[in-house]
């Protein structure tokens, strides 16, 4: 299959890479110049585990090339792909679709034969429509069909999301061609087993949306849970555990901390409660599930001035983490971004240490020292706080940490820390969703 890819971003590029190692004939298909240089050259423009050899091996192989002219990248193309963003709008957060039109307008433009459409960005209900629309307008001459696509990967395990995946989801209007076209394209994934569900193409935009909003609130619920344990003296821990053992709720995404962030459960929880509303059918829960996870970041700022004893004020705090989760550079809607707020509005100096992540967020918090490592980090600091649980912060030495700080304070929002171990080093713990222990 020949596959063209609009949009070099996390998922374009992830996708793009993936499709071409399954043996297909991709083209990737970017505006920015000086980025295609880049990937070409070797250099990826995110941090993304095993992306660079994957890249770098299926360029080598000739199934993987890049390009800025998208009226050669569509030529002979079975299926085009739009993988471009899809930001909140300034505004009144419905999803920005300018670059999704736009992108279609151009494949309208320069499609030279029959081919498949398909949206894997993040779109609400009804974009393939006018995708579909838009194209067909500009071109009764070509036989096109428009499909959805949405994609499930997490940063950081993409490319094991895309080759494994629970499921892949595609939306059509029924158009026989452009199931065959998507079963060819999906047809290596077989061999793992891999459900491919076909359905309508709007019920295919919503099932992303409404996977995200699920994920998002499950999150929350432990999140509101965590608060109520400290309250009355229970472990998170355990009630999630407790809870997660019973299969009809699963153990995954019930680890309290922060927060969620990141480039789509903040994004497209928003852009659901929009939709939504506009259709007269309110989805209060995710309305609700927005605002609590908004005001739990700000929250986690509080909650360190707390175990400082109620006063930042000429104090020092040590972030360990900045990316809204491990694996990656991305800081889009990073609960430290809030966190570092709070602190600097209660008057505390912060110094912070990120494995990937401290390039990004260096101007995002210009008010932030960054550190050379987490030793360095904590030195003479009033607090150390774990806000991402990179591996590299579970194996610390804690008694390093704890002596060479001014006050040995550990707060820990993502509870990785032993509560023992903590306190045998000399801290005193402030932990999500427990007791804590004080020294
Ligand atoms: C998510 C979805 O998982 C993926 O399917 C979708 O396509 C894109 O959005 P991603 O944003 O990369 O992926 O990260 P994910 O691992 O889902 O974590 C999202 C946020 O939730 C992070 O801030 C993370 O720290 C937080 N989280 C996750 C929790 O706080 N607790 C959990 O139990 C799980």
């Amino acid at each position: 299959m020949k596959i063209t890819m609009i949009g070099t971003g996390y998922v374009g590029l992830v996708s793009g890479a993936c499709f071409a190692d399954f043996g297909h004939d991709v083209v990737c298909v970017d505006k920015d110049a000086g980025k295609i240089a880049a990937i070409e050259s070797g250099r990826m423009p995110i941090y993304e585990p095993g992306l660079d050899h994957l890249v770098g091996s299926n360029a080598a192989a000739g199934r993987l090339s890049f390009t800025t002219d998208l009226g050669e990248g569509v030529k002979g193309a079975d299926a085009i792909f739009i993988a471009v963003g899809t930001p909140s709008r300034r505004g009144d957060g419905h999803a920005d679709l300018s670059y999704v039109y736009a992108a279609a307008k151009e494949i309208a433009a320069a499609v030279d034969g029959p081919t498949v459409i398909v949206t894997k960005s993040t779109v609400p209900v009804g974009t393939g429509d006018e995708v579909e629309r838009i194209v067909r307008e500009a071109r009764s001459d070509v036989e096109i069909a428009v499909v959805s696509n949405p994609e499930f990967l997490r940063e950081g395990a993409a490319i094991g999301d895309f080759k494994r995946p629970d499921r892949v989801v595609v939306g059509t209007t029924g158009d026989q061609r452009a199931i065959d076209v998507m079963a060819q394209i999906y047809r290596p994934l077989n061999l793992n087993q891999a459900p491919v569900m076909f359905t309508g193409r709007r019920t295919a935009e919503l099932i992303k949306y409404a996977a995200n909003a699920f994920l998002a609130t499950k999150i929350t619920f432990i999140n509101e849970m965590a608060d109520l344990c400290e309250a009355v003296g229970a472990e998170v821990q355990d009630v999630a555990r407790g809870i997660g053992l019973d299969n009809r709720i699963g153990s995954k995404f019930l680890h309290a901390g922060p927060g969620y962030g990141g480039s789509c459960f903040p994004k497209d929880t928003l852009a659901l409660v929009k939709t939504g509303q506009d259709h007269d059918a309110p989805i209060r829960i995710v309305e609700t599930v927005v605002q609590v996870n908004d005001l739990r970041k700000r929250a986690m700022g509080r909650k360190i001035v707390k175990a400082l004893g109620g006063e930042a004020r000429g104090k020092t705090v040590a972030l360990l983490g900045l990316t809204f989760k491990p694996n990656t550079d991305d800081m889009r809607d990073a609960p430290s971004i809030a966190i570092v707020q709070a602190l600097e509005d209660a008057g505390a100096t912060i110094v912070a240490y990120d494995p990937e992540g401290m390039d990004v967020a260096a101007p995002l918090m210009p008010q932030v020292t960054m550190a050379k490592d987490a030793y360095e980090a904590a030195k003479g600091a009033d607090a150390l706080v774990l806000v991402t649980e990179w591996d590299a912060f579970r194996a610390l030495d804690l008694k390093r940490l704890a002596a060479s700080m001014n006050q040995p304070t550990l707060v820990d929002l993502r509870n990785i820390y032993p509560i023992q171990e903590a306190q045998n080093a000399g801290f005193t713990l402030s932990r999500v969703g427990g007791k804590g222990t004080e020294k």
